[in-house]
């Protein structure tokens, strides 16, 4: 991991994040291995105007893996409205996005503050490489850090199972809920029998 360095994402960096995205999601290339949704979607992952409106959003932040100049990986992280202080609306900015309550506390001694995370991409050219997990675990100091999360809330497909798993070995843990898969004109999906599962962590 030599030259290796995290920092968060500016817009000068949007076309290179936009490209890591769509070469580890569903690039041909990786189609079959166990990091790849291919066999499932074949569409675009995401588009410059998401990309660039996510960094320029206040409650968002890319956090990028800077080697030598070049990104090779990045994730989405996103503060949520704590436990009980909801936006004007009564909802919170996770209920708005995906259609599903941002706090679900276990337990009432310990108000639930969750960061959500996605659009986790590793260059695939590095995969099983171990950057994957550090990656993660620096997303999860810098929520701790940014909004004082004490919770990370992410979604996956419920088809990946060896990815789940792999969140699983992360200390994630499947929480029962699901939602439906926002398929849409450019999804370019093969099948529609699949849905997202909510996967959970408490940070310490
Ligand atoms: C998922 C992803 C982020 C992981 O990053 P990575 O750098 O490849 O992961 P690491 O090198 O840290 O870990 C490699 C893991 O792969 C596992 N692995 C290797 N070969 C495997 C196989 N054939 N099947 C299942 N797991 C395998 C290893 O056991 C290791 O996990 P462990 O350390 O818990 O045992 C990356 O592969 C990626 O960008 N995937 C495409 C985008 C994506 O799916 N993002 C997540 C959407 S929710």
């Amino acid at each position: 991991m030599s030259d290796l360095s995290f920092r968060y994402a500016r817009q000068a960096d949007a076309t290179a994040i936009v490209d890591l995205i769509e070469r580890a999601y569903r690039s041909p290339d990786t189609a079959g291995a166990w990091t790849s949704e291919a066999h499932l979607l074949t569409g675009p992952r995401t588009s410059l105007e998401e990309i660039s409106g996510l960094i320029s959003r206040e409650d968002t932040r890319f956090v990028v893996a800077d080697r030598e100049g070049r990104i090779a990986g990045c994730c989405l992280v996103q503060g949520l409205s704590p436990e009980g202080v909801a936006s004007a609306d009564g909802k919170s900015a996770y209920e708005d996005s995906f259609g599903i309550p941002g706090h679900r506390g276990m337990n009432p001694a310990r108000p639930v503050n969750a960061a959500y995370f996605g659009m986790f991409a590793i260059d695939p050219g590095g995969h099983g490489g171990g950057l994957g997990k550090i990656m993660i675990a620096e997303a999860e100091k810098r929520v701790r850090e940014l909004w004082a999360a004490n919770q990370m809330v992410m979604t996956v497909i419920n088809l990946r199972t060896a990815l789940i798993e792999w969140y699983q070995r992360r200390g994630y843990r499947l929480t029962g809920a699901t939602l439906p898969f926002p398929f849409s004109d450019t999804t370019g999906e093969t099948t529609r029998d699949f849905h997202l599962v909510e996967m959970r962590k408490d940070l310490a």
